[in-house]
This record gives C-alpha cells, structure tokens and sequence, in this order.
C-alpha cells in the first residue's frame, strides 16, 4: 500500500515538473519523496477499506493530498522551528532560504487540496476545518512558548489541532467515502483523534529520549520552548528549589543541561505519566475499532496502534 502511495506521489511531482512546474516542484518534491511513514494516507486507505469501500481509486486522491498538505506544514514548520534537517535531508529554508520555503510550502498545499477538493462537500469541508484548525493550534503554540503556566488542557488542545485534528479528518472523510451512516463514520473520527493524540505523544517522549531517528537533535522542542505534556507534568509536581531550577533550565535549555532535566523530570515519574497517557488514547483508539467487523484492515489498523507505541520503548 505505501509502495503505490509513494510511486503516485513521485508521478506527481513528475508531472508537474514536464508541465514546467521547475525550482518550487523540484524542492517541494525532495522532501516529499525524501521519505517519511506516509502514516496519514496508509490511515485513510485502511479506514476506507474497513468501512467496507472497494474502490481504492475514489479514496487515493484524498489519501495523496493529506500526505501533501501534511508535507507543506512541515516545510513551513521547520522554517518556525529553525530545523536543519527533515525527513534525513536538509530543509528548504536552510537550502534556499526562508523565503521559497514559505512558497514550497504553500505550493504543496494547493497541490493537497486540490485533491482532497474532488470529494463531495462534506469531505471538502471536513478536511478544510482540519486544516483550518491546525493554523489556529500553531497560534496558540507560539503564545505558549516558554510559558510555564501552560496546563494538561493547553497542551491536549494544541495537539488536537495541530497533529490529531487531522487524524481524524482523514479517517473521517474515509468512512463518508466508503458510504457509512454518519454515526459509524464518527466513530472513525474518534479513533484517529485517539491515534493521533497518542501519535504527538510519542513524538513529544522521543524528543527527549533523544532519539535518531527524529533526524534532529534531542531536547529540539524544549530549546524551541514548546511545551510538552512531560514538562507541564514535572513543573506541576515540583516544588522549591527543584521546580526553580526545572523552570531555569526551560527558559534557556541547552544541550549542556540535558541530564541535569532528564533528572527532574524523572524525580516526578514525568515521562512514565505521558506513557500511561499514550497507553490510554491507544486503548480508546483500539476500542473504536472493536465496533467494526474483522478484517484485514482492522488487523493492519490495530498493528498501527502497536506500531505508534513501539515508537518509543
Ligand atoms: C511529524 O509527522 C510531525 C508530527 C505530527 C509529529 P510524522 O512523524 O508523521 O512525519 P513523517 O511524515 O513520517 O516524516
Ligand atoms: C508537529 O509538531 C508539526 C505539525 C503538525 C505541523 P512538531 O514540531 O512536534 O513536529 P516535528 O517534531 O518537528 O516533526
Ligand atoms: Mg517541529
Ligand atoms: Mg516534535
């Protein structure tokens, strides 16, 4: 299934670079097919699938143009986050500046939801919210950088937009596509949003694990100020001169003083709680599935749930 996600993405680009799409197409399409788990589309092909559809030409050009859309915002927030390498290879912005980064992104964009715009108008409009929302998060994420009065409720609301919002999305218009009643085609939504917050999770817990496959170095996020669930935790349950010092090492982090936080976060069992939080949204994304008929897909679906939790151990 990836294998023909990734060969349409490729002919994609192709195309536009025969119709003289040149520099924009050539970059965009670096980082697009530089790599990446394609993790969205497989999600929506599989949900189609479980859903009952038999047509995976009605639901591929969704599928491509999440993994698109999915794409631009990554080139657009590695240009935020001032990362020097995405997908194992460097950005655009740090290649061409921030300037064609910003455009390559838009581009990607439009190609994406060109896509997705040939589904019916409750698709298109269910993908436009999501989209729609992922800008509104990023927002609120930049107004919460650095600051230690962030809650459990800010952070699971920045992640619902920015990350899981889209899981849903997608797994959403899949069901709608497929032809389920509205009710069943909820249920969809929930799992994704339940896959999808678990999926931030762990992306947060690698961060700080320091883990290579992230292609950036560990801690990114806590120089970038972004405050994840582990921190928020950590400076809750701390007091006096640790949570002082824990509150220091967030405001000027750098990677001299990683153990030295590694440490506090663990005196409060920090990571271990956004692991039972991650175990927790599996379990609510696994028990949405319980409501389909077995399948294949089903299978896959719930590897998928496995796979999202191996990430980290
Ligand atoms: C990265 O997404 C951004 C997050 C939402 C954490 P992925 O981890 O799915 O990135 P790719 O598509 O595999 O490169
Ligand atoms: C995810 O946030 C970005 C989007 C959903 C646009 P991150 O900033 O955590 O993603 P990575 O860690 O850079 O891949
Ligand atoms: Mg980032
Ligand atoms: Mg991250």
């Amino acid at each position: 299934m990836r294998e023909r996600v990734n060969k349409a993405l490729h002919s994609l680009i192709e195309t536009e670079l025969e119709h003289g799409a040149g520099e924009v197409a050539r970059e965009a399409g670096r980082i697009l097919n530089a790599g990446g788990k394609r993790l969205r589309p497989l999600l929506l092909l599989l949900a189609y699938q479980l859903a009952g559809g038999q047509d995976e030409s009605k639901v591929m050009p969704l599928a491509l143009g999440f993994e698109l859309i999915h794409t631009a915002t990554l080139v657009h927030d590695d240009i935020n986050d001032n990362a020097l390498e995405r997908r194992g290879i460097p950005t655009i912005h740090t290649q061409f500046g921030q300037a064609k980064a910003v455009i390559a992104g838009d581009w990607l964009f439009v190609q994406g939801f060109s896509l997705a715009a040939r589904q019916s108008e409750e698709v298109v409009d269910i993908i436009a919210r999501s989209c729609a929302n992922m800008a509104v998060s990023e927002f609120l994420q930049l107004d919460h950088v650095h600051n230690l009065a962030t809650s459990p409720e800010d952070y699971l609301a920045i992640v619902r937009g920015k990350t899981a919002g889209p899981f849903a999305a997608g797994c959403h218009a899949a069901g709608l596509t497929a032809g389920l009643p509205p009710d069943q085609a909820l249920g969809l939504e929930r799992f994704g949003m339940e896959l999808g917050i678990a999926f931030q999770l762990v992306d947060d817990l690698l961060d700080l694990r320091g883990d290579e496959r992230m292609g950036k170095p560990r801690g990114a996020d806590v120089y970038e100020g972004k405050m994840t669930l582990p921190l928020i935790h950590a400076l809750t349950l701390s007091h006096g001169p640790h949570r002082q010092r824990l509150a220091n090492l967030i405001e000027t982090f750098s990677d001299e003083h990683f153990d030295e936080l590694m440490a506090l976060l663990n005196r409060s069992d920090s990571m271990e709680y956004a692991e039972i939080l991650v175990r927790t949204h599996l379990e609510r994304a696994r028990s949405e599935l319980d409501k389909f008929p077995d399948s294949q897909a089903k299978e896959v679906l719930l590897l998928i749930t496995d796979f999202v939790m191996q990430r980290h151990t």
